[in-house]
């Protein structure tokens, strides 16, 4: 795709094929740059899937800038339960703040405006100039990247700062001046339902622009450092309907946890069996969630709380702890993944 030719032609088929085969994703009816964001924020590790009944529950929920910025941290933390990575739950209130204050609800047009916001990084600038503004500018994510480097035959790992380089540069040089939104839209939907990891080049539309000789083997990506393993234990400590959380302040920050173990001498003897064990990914660790049954007699710290049970619905707990205390205290909870 060297000539300017070439690229007019590649848009026009990509563009119709998005006419007829492009997602009806609910933040593709919108030009809201709020709505995008948090569409954008939602799906930065989570699946398109997963993120609709969120979408749609957040913005009846705080549908501005203005009414995010003003709910608690409880609120937003309990809203975006279930989605993990609250950082983006907290970034966003962040800058809801600012653009609310700041900016005076009207959220910036220019990217390096729109970068410098909490928790927004290149990919998620673009995203917003481009899908709420329609501005000329490429995106690369993990589907348009598959696909850049597929359509350029790209043969450094991609996750290298030189191919992350090429790709941009390769991405910026295909997007049109006009309808740049839309095209984007549709160079992620082709990642996304046709030139998936198991590509189905029969059905592509844009395969005679293709220059990938093995396209199944691309992207190459560097060696991945192996996933670290993790134990953590955790007590169950009931009293009557009530029950003793600690509010976390790494992992989770302000989100409650059932009390980690190693404190007050609550080690488990080494014969203890655990009333409870689930795993789950976190970063680069496969985490293993250990819960054991104790009696407690005082709050070791300041951190800590009794909870009536009734009342667990109403704050922000992570859903690995979540699901482990909706299985040993048997009750729903609300666990939605
Ligand atoms: N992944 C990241 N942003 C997306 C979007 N706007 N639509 C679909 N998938 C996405």
């Amino acid at each position: 795709m060297e000539s300017s030719q070439d690229r007019s032609a590649f848009r026009r088929s990509l563009l119709r094929w998005y006419s007829q085969n492009g997602r009806d994703l609910p933040w593709r009816r919108t030009r809201d740059p709020y709505a995008i964001l948090v569409s954008e924020l939602m799906l930065q590790q989570t699946q398109v899937g997963a993120v609709l009944p969120y979408y749609n529950k957040w913005l009846r929920r705080f549908p501005t800038f203005a009414a995010l910025a003003k709910a608690s941290e409880n609120n937003v933390l309990l809203a975006w339960q279930g989605l993990g990575y609250y950082a983006r739950a907290r970034n966003l209130r962040a800058t809801a703040k600012i653009v609310h204050r700041q900016y005076r609800g009207t959220f910036p047009r220019e990217i390096d405006g729109i970068r410098k916001l909490p928790g927004i990084g290149s990919y998620t600038a673009h995203a917003v100039a481009t899908f709420a503004f329609d501005q000329s500018v490429p995106v690369v994510e993990v589907n348009t990247s598959r696909v850049l480097a597929r359509l350029f035959d790209l043969q450094t790992p991609i996750d290298r700062a030189t191919a992350r380089e090429k790709l941009w540069r390769s991405a910026a040089a295909l997007v049109p001046k006009h309808n740049a939104g839309k095209f984007n839209s549709a160079l992620m939907d082709l990642g996304a339902t046709i030139c998936l990891p198991k590509p189905r080049c029969p059905t592509c539309p844009v395969q005679k622009f293709c220059r990938a000789t093995n396209p199944e083997q691309l992207p190459f990506r560097k060696s991945r450092p192996a996933l670290k393993k993790l134990t953590e234990d955790h007590a169950l400590i009931v009293r009557q309907n009530r029950i003793l959380l600690q509010q976390s302040a790494a992992r989770w920050r302000k989100m409650w946890i059932m009390p980690p173990l190693y404190l007050d001498g609550l080690k488990p003897s080494r014969s203890a069996r655990p009333s409870y064990t689930l795993s789950f990914p976190f970063t680069h660790h496969r985490v293993t969630l250990r819960v054991f049954r104790k009696q407690l007699h005082r709050v070791a710290n300041q951190r800590q709380r009794w909870f009536s049970i009734r009342r667990l619905r109403t704050i922000p707990i992570p859903s690995p702890h979540r699901r482990a205390l909706a299985a040993l205290l048997n009750s729903p909870l609300d666990v939605k993944r």
